[in-house]
């Protein structure tokens, strides 16, 4: 069959690496992908959300499935523009509907759904500008720190942790005069919830459910988490806390309900759900739901996952993902993030990245790169994902740490410490 990736980042280069290795794939696109997708399939000149190009594309080329990588198509609703198209409705996409997608498109959405469906998260309040005063009154029933969060999508920057009463107040406030432009124009208050975080991902036909392999992601910029948050400087699965006894918690409390409760909505949902979790004593609660595969965790994922990725799409379409087998490879995996130095501030582009031949024993998975001057250069803040197997975690560091200083590129930067706190 004919497949068609959207996106352009590392968690994209993972998914066409792993889709390319099914034996049920005689072409994969990648639309627009970047300098690493092209080693693994063909990239199309087109954007991710140009849905009318890419129907166009898939109706010329005979594409039979499109697979959708980031939030962005999803929110805007490319499940909905396919299934309408009289060209296009009998090619499966894999990805949630638009309404299902409102999962990540909005936290209070989100979080209304939680309270619907009794999954354990954070007690909350969500006001808008008619509701400031109340708002600001519900901030003083919590503790600190608080936490404010954008009820839209802002590119993971919506989250705001503060650490007095005061400061809460006034970015409260801010917030609702359009720190976020609309995407704040309603905010989510919410309890400070203290726990070690874990990714845990979930494949699904509306129906029936497969688990993916659990990741934990490390989001801050400097070491031993300090600094500006990021799209994710590293990875790594197994996570030793997940264990099959917090897995079974996890899948009774909160995945089984979630996908009872989008069926019982009525909210067509055929792809990946994402649930951020936080392990609060030994509980698993919901921080927050995303309607993609993570990133920088897809590049571990992907490692893990044993099974014919392409199989298992085919049951999210056919609905009888039941019937098909899901095994996970028992290695550990880790992911190291190379980015621009600069990121995630200002950073410049354009940067000749060499040695990426010299690698040997780990998966080099490209974030932001792209081809000029038939040279591969620096096009992002996260630049390389570095993706190693290992006996156990330890051992797939330093393969992924030895690996990262043959890459080169002016101002490379990342994490060392990535996996210690585990
Ligand atoms: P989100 O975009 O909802 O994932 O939030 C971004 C980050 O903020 C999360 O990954 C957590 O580290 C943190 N966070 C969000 N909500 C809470 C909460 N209720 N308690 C503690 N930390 C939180
Ligand atoms: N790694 C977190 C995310 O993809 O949102």
């Amino acid at each position: 069959m004919k497949v068609l990736l959207l996106g352009s980042g590392g968690r994209e280069h993972a998914l066409a690496w792993k889709i390319a290795q099914s034996a049920k794939v005689e072409k994969l696109f990648i639309a627009p992908g970047n300098a690493g997708t092209q080693n693994v399939g063909e990239n199309v000149d087109i954007k991710a959300d140009d849905f009318e190009a890419l129907k166009n594309f898939v109706v010329e080329n005979g594409v039979d499935m499109v697979i959708v990588g980031p939030e962005d198509p999803l929110v805007k609703g490319v499940y909905d523009d396919f299934k309408n198209d009289e060209r296009t409705k009998n090619v499966p996409v894999i990805g949630p509907s638009k309404s299902g997608a409102v999962l990540e498109g909005s936290k209070d959405f989100a979080k209304q759904f939680m309270k619907r469906h009794n999954i354990p998260t954070a007690k909350y309040e969500t006001f808008d500008g008619t509701t400031v005063e109340e708002g600001l009154k519900f901030l003083e029933t919590l503790k600190a720190p608080y936490v404010l969060k954008a009820d839209g999508l802002c590119a993971g920057k919506g989250v705001l942790i503060l650490p007095t009463l005061e400061e809460a107040k006034k970015e409260f406030k801010e917030m609702l005069g359009g720190m976020f432009g609309n995407a704040s124009a309603r905010v989510v208050i919410e309890e400070f919830l203290s726990g070690i975080e874990c990714s845990v991902f979930a494949l699904t036909d509306g129906k029936n459910y497969k688990i993916l392999p659990e990741a934990k992601d490390y989001k801050r910029i400097g070491e031993h988490d300090t600094g500006l948050n990021t799209g994710g400087m590293g990875s790594v699965s197994p996570v030793p806390f997940a264990t099959k006894e917090w897995m079974q918690k996890v899948e009774d409390r909160i995945i089984r309900p979630t996908v009872e409760g989008l069926a019982e909505e009525n909210i067509e949902y055929k792809g990946f759900i994402f649930f951020g979790l936080i392990n609060v004593e030994g509980e698993p609660m919901v921080i927050e739901y995303n309607c993609r595969m993570g990133d920088p965790e897809t590049e571990t994922v992907m490692l893990r996952l044993k099974s014919d990725i392409v199989d298992l799409f085919e049951g999210v379409a056919e609905g009888n993902l039941d019937k098909r087998d899901i095994e996970f490879d028992e290695r550990a995996a880790v992911c190291v993030m190379l980015v621009s130095g600069g990121y995630p501030q200002t950073y410049a582009k354009g940067y000749e990245i060499t040695g990426l031949d010299k690698v040997e024993d780990s998966v080099v998975f490209h974030a932001g790169t792209k081809m000029q001057n038939g040279k591969v250069v620096t096009n992002g803040g996260r630049v390389i994902a570095v993706s190693s197997y290992g006996k156990d975690k330890s051992e797939a560091l330093q393969n992924s740490f030895t690996q990262a200083q043959k890459i080169e590129f002016t101002d490379k930067y990342f994490r060392r410490d990535i996996g210690q706190d585990l």
